[in-house]
């Protein structure tokens, strides 16, 4: 006999319309956090008087008995995971005593605290596997701060840099990932328990109790906000679509560079794949695969924000259509957030290649202007228009020709004004170029240096923070098991 539909209902439902309402299958990813739930919640109901010690403890007991069989040994015809954990408690320990369990409790607050705690355990490790990503991508980028390479714009050689300075590009980004991943946490991290439906409950429930035995931050007051809201959830995805985003700029790159055309990496076998037909070939899959999971993600934005968009208050149960998103974002981001860490880390570079590639499509013609400027005063509009037409000519720019050209244009000889030969050569060295980017931020050796020693400390708190989370959800855990005890 089903317990939640023997009362008010009489027509069983067929398999077809089962499979249609279920979430068993989502429900996985919060078996371990429902159990978590039901424990703080019969603790707090029998401090508060409201179950008797003995009923506590044999629910207690039972639910631990549950939690050994697991998720698989549940009724998989009940609806959820809430009503088929407690049909099979009520199996186990009796009506009169299993049926006190969800006295003051709706499976609404008790679902958003689930998901709110299984979700924390994944924003907390994707925290730390972008941690070990921007980590990885800063060590590589302390052995190239002289690694000259060419700096794009447009996909177009634009100006030299160095390898260094292009990872911790990435490395930049990643570190506004885990902001805004410690900002979804926060967002996360509160107990809509003891809203039950919407309205709360009659019963005098502890909700701080609760609070404080699930290792929340604090509680979601309003008792119709704390089961409506899925605007954590949005949140979350939206961080990871745009972590997504990022990792997948990095895998384009990978992929580019490691084209015959470009020349600049070599993936590590592990990270790629052959062909079946053309047995020479050596394929970025991973970094693909990457790029088009990104896909995934955003799509699961898009599905949480319109399931969510046009709900009224309170609970809908469209709600439990958004949360597979949710961890099909999940899994597909921390997963390539490892895949990510993965080639950086066993990526060959071919510095040569990067050099050599320097020299082509005339990057230093900034430089070059800048240099005509500096030392001749004149306006750098004026000296855009000379260097460009030297650009034009397909040329090697000397003086003469500099010379040449600007007396077309402007009537005079650069030379005559301060250029010399040896300004000319050194504004056409691509190493003396980046060398002269010594501004906050830019590649010249010395600056990204700095910016290393600046990105590490901020890796060293991001990982403090990370311990002192972990630390607060462990302990809380020994505090639920001493209140059980
Ligand atoms: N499986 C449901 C979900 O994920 C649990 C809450 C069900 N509540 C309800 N009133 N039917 O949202």
């Amino acid at each position: 006999m089903n317990i939640l539909r023997r009362g008010r209902l009489q027509v069983k439902q067929d398999e077809d319309i089962m499979r249609f309402t279920s979430s068993m299958e989502a429900d996985k990813r919060i078996f371990d956090a429902d159990i978590e739930v039901d424990k703080a919640h019969v603790v707090m109901l029998k401090e508060q008087g409201i179950i008797k010690k003995s009923e506590c403890s044999d629910i207690l007991s039972g639910l631990g008995k549950i939690q050994k069989e697991g998720i698989s040994a549940l009724d998989a015809s009940y609806e959820d995971v809430h009503i088929a954990l407690e049909a099979r408690l009520i199996e186990l320990v009796g009506e009169d005593t299993g049926g006190r369990m969800h006295s003051g409790r709706s499976r609404n607050d008790e679902v958003a605290a689930c998901i709110r705690i299984a979700l924390r355990g994944e924003l907390v490790n994707l925290m730390e596997e972008v941690h070990d990503l921007a980590a990885t991508l800063v060590g590589t980028a302390g052995k190239h701060h002289d690694t000259i390479m060419p700096g794009y714009t447009h996909t177009q050689h634009a100006q030299p840099t160095t390898l260094a300075h292009h990872l911790l590009a990435h490395a930049n980004a990643l570190l506004r990932d885990i902001e805004r991943l410690k900002g979804a946490y926060e967002r996360t991290n509160q107990n809509p328990l003891g809203a039950a439906a919407f309205a709360s409950t009659g019963f005098p429930l502890d909700r701080k109790r609760t609070t404080e035995l699930l290792a929340f931050d604090s509680l979601i007051e309003n008792s119709m906000d704390a089961v409506s809201t899925r605007d954590f959830m949005i949140e979350s995805v939206s961080c990871f679509a745009n972590l997504m985003t990022n990792l997948s700029r990095l895998a384009e790159e990978l992929i580019m560079w490691s084209t015959s055309e470009f020349g600049f990496i070599e993936l590590g076998d592990k990270y790629s794949s052959t062909s079946s037909i053309m047995p020479q070939k050596k394929n970025p899959d991973v970094a693909e695969l990457m790029r088009a999971k990104t896909g995934t993600v955003h799509g699961a934005l898009m599905s949480v924000l319109t399931i969510c968009k046009a709900l009224p208050c309170s609970y809908n149960r469209d709600l439990q259509e958004a949360t597979p998103h949710l961890w099909r974002a999940a899994d597909t981001v921390r997963s390539s957030t490892r895949m990510a860490w993965g080639m950086v880390e066993t990526m060959k570079i071919k510095k040569e290649n990067m050099r050599k590639a320097s020299g082509a499509g005339f990057m230093t013609a900034t430089e070059l202007a800048d240099t005509i400027v500096r030392t001749t005063g004149i306006p750098f509009r004026t000296a855009h228009h000379i260097v460009g037409t030297v650009a034009k000519t397909g040329k090697t720019p000397t003086l003469s020709l500099l010379d040449e050209l600007s007396s077309k244009i402007i009537n005079e000889k650069l030379s005559e004004k301060g250029l010399s030969e040896k300004d000319v050569k050194q504004a056409l060295d691509p190493v003396e170029n980046v060398k002269k980017r010594a501004v906050m931020g830019g590649p010249a050796p010395k600056e990204t240096k700095r910016q290393i020693v600046v990105i590490k400390r901020k890796l060293v708190t991001t990982k403090g923070d990370i311990n002192i989370v972990r630390k607060k959800i462990g302990s809380a855990a020994g505090k639920l098991n001493r209140a059980i005890k």
